[in-house]
C-alpha cells in the first residue's frame, strides 16, 4: 500500500493517525473554569449516560418537596457531603437512594430536560439515554410513569435543545436474569420507545453469560446491545460480553488495558468503548485522572468516546470530562476531535444523523 499523502491527516476519517494539530474549526470557545486551558466545545454523541445520574441535590430537594417526601437528609450541604465513594457500590447505594423523590410522569419528565439543557451547553448533539426500569418498578413506579415521563421529555428534545436522541433499557445485573426477562417482555408489549438495552449496576460477581437469554431476546427484538463491562470487573467480563452476548459496544472497558490480545481484537474491530473518566476517578477505579488509561487507549487505537456517567454524581458533565483530560494529558485538538468523532462513529443514530454530525464537527 502506498503510504504517501500530500494533505494533513484527518481525525473525522482517520482516527488511526498519531496526533497532529488540526486547525481552528471556528466552532464556540467555553473558558476551562479552575485550569488554565481553554478548551473549544465540540459537538459530540454521549453515548453513556444513565439519566437517574443526573438528577443534581437542588432537584431532588424540589422534587422531595413536590412529592411530600421527608429526605434522610438535613438540607443539601449534608446530602452533598455524602458524594465521596470508595467504590463503584457505595455510589450505587446513594444513586437508589435519592430515586426516591421520582415519583411522576412529571418528575422524569423535568430530571431529563435537565440533562438535556445542560448537555446542549456541554456540546451533545446526540445522546443515547440509559434508564433503570427495574430499580423504579422495585419502588412501585410503574413502566409506564418512568417511560413515558422520559420519553415525553426526548420526543421534544431535537425541537428544544437541538439533541437527537434514543432510549436505552439497562436492566440491574445484580438482579436475577428472570426478572430482566419479565421487564424486557412487558417493554416490548407496551410497544416502549427503546432502541436498545445495556446492563449496568454490581458488576463484580455478575458476569455476562448470566444474561445471555436477555440479550438473544432483545436482538431477536430487533434492538441495539450495549453492556457496562471492565470497569471493576475483569477484562475476561468484556470478551463475554462480546462473545456471549454478542454487544456491539462496551460501556467503561478500560480494563481491556490487562490484556494486550483483547485490546488488539477492540482495535482490529473497532469495537466502540464508552469510556467515563471522571467517574473512575470518583469510583477509585483509577486513583487519580492523571493515571487514567485514556491516552495509552488513544495511542493503542483504540474507539474510545468521552462520556459523563452519572454527572450528578462524578463531579461533571461531558464538557467537564475534556476539560479536565485536556488539563491534565494536554491533549491536543486532534486528540479532542478524533474523541468527538469516535462517539459519532459509534452511535445508534441513523447514518444521515452521522453524516449531519461528523459535518458540523468539520466546521461545516
Ligand atoms: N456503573 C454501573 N452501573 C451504574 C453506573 C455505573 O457507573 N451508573 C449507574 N449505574
Ligand atoms: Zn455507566
Amino acid at each position: 500500500m502506498d503510504n504517501h499523502r500530500d494533505t494533513a491527516p484527518n481525525p473525522l476519517t482517520e482516527p488511526e493517525l498519531p496526533a497532529t494539530e488540526l486547525p481552528a474549526t471556528g466552532l464556540p470557545v467555553a473558558d476551562l473554569a479552575g485550569a488554565e486551558a481553554v478548551v473549544r466545545i465540540l459537538p459530540i454523541a454521549e453515548l453513556h449516560l444513565h439519566i437517574e445520574g443526573t438528577l443534581q441535590p437542588e432537584l431532588i430537594f424540589e422534587l422531595a418537596e413536590r412529592n411530600g417526601i421527608t429526605l434522610p437528609y438535613s438540607g443539601l450541604d449534608e446530602l452533598r457531603g455524602l458524594y465521596e465513594f470508595s467504590d463503584l457500590q457505595s455510589f450505587l447505594d446513594l444513586y437508589y437512594a435519592n430515586m426516591a423523590v421520582l415519583r411522576t410522569e412529571q418528575d422524569f419528565a423535568d430530571m431529563t430536560r435537565a440533562y438535556l439543557a445542560r448537555a446542549q451547553e456541554a456540546g451533545v448533539r446526540h445522546a443515547e439515554i440509559m434508564m433503570d426500569p427495574q430499580a423504579h418498578l422495585a419502588r412501585g413506579v410503574s413502566l409506564k410513569t418512568c417511560v413515558n415521563g422520559v420519553a415525553s421529555a426526548l420526543a421534544t428534545s431535537v425541537e428544544d435543545f437541538g439533541i437527537s436522541t434514543l432510549l436505552i433499557a439497562a436492566f440491574l445485573r445484580d438482579l436475577p436474569e428472570e426478572s430482566a426477562l419479565e421487564v424486557l417482555d412487558a417493554l416490548l408489549a407496551m410497544n416502549a420507545p427503546i432502541a436498545a438495552i445495556g446492563l449496568d449496576s454490581a458488576e463484580v460477581g455478575n458476569p455476562p453469560a448470566k444474561f445471555e437469554r436477555l440479550f438473544a431476546r432483545a436482538r431477536e427484538a430487533g434492538l441495539r446491545l450495549t453492556a457496562h463491562a471492565g470497569e471493576e470487573g475483569p477484562a475476561s467480563y468484556i470478551i463475554d460480553s462480546l462473545d456471549i452476548l454478542g454487544v456491539e459496544r462496551i460501556d467503561h472497558g478500560i480494563r481491556c488495558m490487562d490484556d494486550p490480545e483483547l485490546v488488539e481484537r477492540l482495535v482490529d474491530d473497532r469495537i466502540p468503548l464508552t469510556v467515563c473518566p471522571l467517574s473512575n476517578v470518583r469510583l477509585r477505579t483509577v486513583d487519580t485522572l492523571a493515571d487514567h488509561p485514556l491516552p495509552a487507549m488513544l495511542a493503542a487505537g483504540l474507539n474510545v468516546s468521552v462520556n459523563s456517567d452519572d454527572p450528578a454524581y462524578f463531579g461533571g458533565y461531558v464538557d467537564d470530562n475534556f476539560a479536565q483530560l485536556t488539563a491534565v494529558f494536554e491533549l491536543s485538538e486532534f486528540d479532542r476531535a478524533r474523541l468527538a468523532a469516535n462517539s459519532i462513529h459509534s452511535s445508534f443514530a441513523s447514518e444521515d444523523r452521522k453524516a449531519e454530525l461528523l459535518d458540523e464537527l468539520n466546521g461545516g
